[in-house]
């Protein structure tokens, strides 16, 4: 589904990626972990068309996409929940996965078949509907941001650390979801610090540092790495 070969990426003078090589197949979950700075979210940049690629090739869906300007991705299938959870603060909850849904399937009999979905993935959402987005807590607007990203009924999600801020049980639900949403048949690459619990729902994975991949097999062979465990599951 995705084949990210070779890529270079350059902020000015300095080499944030190098070399970077992965894939990921139809139905995979695949977690890309790190320290701070690795350069995760620049990969996931690179992917989406938001970061302009030195050398290298990115493949989406056997097509050539490293050229594709990031409106069309998401035509094609490829929706990003960026870091941070985006929402648009003055938009109810409603209106914000209104505009998730591409441009084809604005009409509101098309978009309640999805939304009754998002609902049943996320029942905060529902109840809150016609909140503004700003007054949301920080898991609710994370739930937001990845609700809107799968209004665009994406084959391949990018998740830039969906668990970043949350409680420990707000990480366990949304790694519910992510679990759920997977099982509805959407592959997902998910960048995350919390490599444990990523590792726990992921089928493969990829550590990175400074701007290299420096190991990659199953999730459970990289759970029980002890280079792994001592780098990034606290020993
Ligand atoms: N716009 C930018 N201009 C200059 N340097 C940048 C820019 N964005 C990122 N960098 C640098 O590139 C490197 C990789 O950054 P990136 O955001 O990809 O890391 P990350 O692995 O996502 O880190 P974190 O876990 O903190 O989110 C870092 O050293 C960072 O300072
Ligand atoms: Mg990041």
């Amino acid at each position: 589904m995705l084949k990210v070969s070779n890529i270079e990426v350059y902020y000015g003078k300095i080499r944030a990626l190098n070399s970077v090589s992965l894939s990921v197949k139809q139905g995979e979950i695949v977690t890309l972990i790190g320290a701070n700075g690795a350069g995760k979210t620049t990969v996931l940049r690179s992917i989406s068309g938001l970061q302009r690629l030195e050398k290298g090739k990115i493949e989406f869906l056997g097509k050539d996409v490293s050229i594709v300007p990031a409106e069309n991705l998401v035509g094609m299938g490829l929706a990003h929940v960026p870091e941070g959870r985006r929402v648009f603060p003055g938009l109810t909850v409603y209106e914000n996965l209104e505009i998730g849904a591409t441009s084809w399937r604005k009409g509101k009999a098309c978009l309640s078949g999805d939304l009754e979905n998002i609902y049943e993935l996320f029942p905060r959402l529902k109840e809150r509907s016609k909140q503004l987005a700003w007054s949301l807590s920080g898991g609710e607007q994370q739930m937001l941001a990845i609700g809107r990203a799968l209004m665009a009924r994406p084959k391949l999600l990018l998740l830039d650390e969906p668990s970043l801020g949350l409680s420990p049980v707000l990480v366990e639900q949304v790694f519910e979801v992510l679990h759920k949403i997977n099982g509805q048949g959407v592959t997902m690459l998910l960048v995350e610090q919390n490599a444990f619990m990523a590792l726990d729902i992921a089928h493969r994975g990829y550590v990175i540092e400074n701007g290299r991949i420096v190991l990659t097999d199953t999730a459970s062979a990289l759970s029980n790495d002890s280079k792994v465990k001592e780098a990034y599951l606290g020993g």
